[in-house]
C-alpha cells in the first residue's frame, strides 16, 4: 500500500487555547473515520505544542515542530533544540520552509546543519524544498531542487535518509490559492524519487514525498492520486478542521481503492 502522510502546518497560528479546541475538532473527526491508514501530523507553533499533545495523547495522531536549531543547548537566545522538541512528544520537524529561507534568511548551509542534527536527535525531519515563480520561468526548477537537496542533505549519514521526508512546495503555490498543476506536480515528485533513486537506491522507493502549496479539500483528489505523492504539507486548509478532515477522508478513499 502507498504510503500517506497528511501534515498541517499551522505556522505562526493559534493561541494555546484556539489550538486545543483545532486539535480537538480534528481528533474527534478522525476518530469518527475509524482506523486510518495515512498518518496524520500536526505541527503547531512552538507555545502550543504541549496543549496539543494533551489533546492528542492517547490518538495516533503525531506531532511535530515547525523548526528547530541545530545545537541542542546553549546560549542561543529565542531559539529551540531538537531535545526540546522531543520531549514534548514530538516526533517531526519542518525544517528548511521557504518562509523561513526567505523571511528569516536561512541559508542552505544552517538547513544542512538542522536537518542533521535534528536526525541524529532522534526527529524525523521533513525537508522543503522547491523553486521560486522567476526559478521556474527561467526553467531551473530542476537545478534548484538539485541544488537544495545535495546541499540541505550533506552532512546526512546514508542510514540516515530512511528519517527524512521530502515536501516539494513550488514557493509560487504557497498560500495563493493556486496550487501547481497536477503534470508539474507529477514531474517534480518523480524527479524527485529518481534523484534519491540514483543517489541512495532502492530506499528511495520507501521515501514520502510530500506536496504543499495551496493543497485543500478541492484539489486533494487529483493531487494525492499522483503516483510519487506521499500527502501533503497543507498550510492555511489544515487550520480549517472541515477542510483537513476531508483532506484525510479523500486520502483514505484513495488508499482503500
Ligand atoms: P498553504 O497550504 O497555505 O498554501 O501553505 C503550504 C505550506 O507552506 C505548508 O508548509
Amino acid at each position: 500500500m502507498k504510503k500517506m502522510l497528511i501534515a498541517g502546518n499551522w505556522k505562526m497560528n493559534t493561541t494555546p487555547k484556539e489550538a486545543k479546541v483545532l486539535a480537538q475538532k480534528i481528533l474527534y473527526g478522525l476518530e469518527s473515520l475509524g482506523k486510518t491508514h495515512s498518518k496524520v501530523l500536526l505541527c503547531p507553533p512552538y507555545t502550543n505544542l504541549f496543549a496539543v499533545k494533551e489533546v492528542i495523547n492517547n490518538s495516533e495522531i503525531e506531532l511535530g515542530g515547525q523548526n528547530c536549531f541545530y545545537e541542542l543547548q546553549g546560549a542561543y537566545t529565542g531559539e529551540i533544540s531538537p531535545l526540546m522538541l522531543l520531549e514534548l512528544g514530538c516526533s517531526y520537524v519542518i525544517i528548511g520552509h521557504s518562509e523561513r529561507r526567505t523571511y528569516f534568511v536561512e541559508t542552505d548551509d544552517v538547513i544542512n546543519k538542522k536537518v542533521s542534527s535534528a536526525v541524529v536527535a532522534g526527529l524525523k525531519v521533513i525537508l522543503c524544498i522547491g523553486e521560486t515563480l522567476e526559478q521556474r520561468k527561467n526553467n531551473d526548477t530542476f537545478a534548484i531542487l538539485e541544488y537544495q537537496l545535495n546541499q540541505d542533505l550533506h552532512l546526512l549519514e546514508i542510514k540516515d535518509i530512511k528519517n527524512v521526508i521530502i515536501a516539494y512546495e513550488p514557493v509560487w503555490a504557497i498560500g495563493t490559492g493556486i496550487s501547481a498543476s497536477v503534470e508539474q506536480i507529477a514531474e517534480a515528485h518523480d524527479w524527485i524519487r529518481e534523484f534519491f533513486r540514483n543517489k541512495y537506491g532502492e530506499i528511495a522507493n520507501e521515501m514520502i514525498i510530500l506536496y504543499g502549496g495551496s493543497l485543500s479539500d478541492n484539489n486533494c483528489f487529483e493531487i494525492l492520486n499522483i503516483k510519487n505523492v506521499n500527502g501533503g504539507l497543507i498550510g492555511g486548509a489544515s487550520l480549517d478542521p472541515t477542510k483537513f478532515l476531508n483532506i484525510i477522508k479523500t486520502a483514505e478513499d484513495l488508499l482503500s481503492q
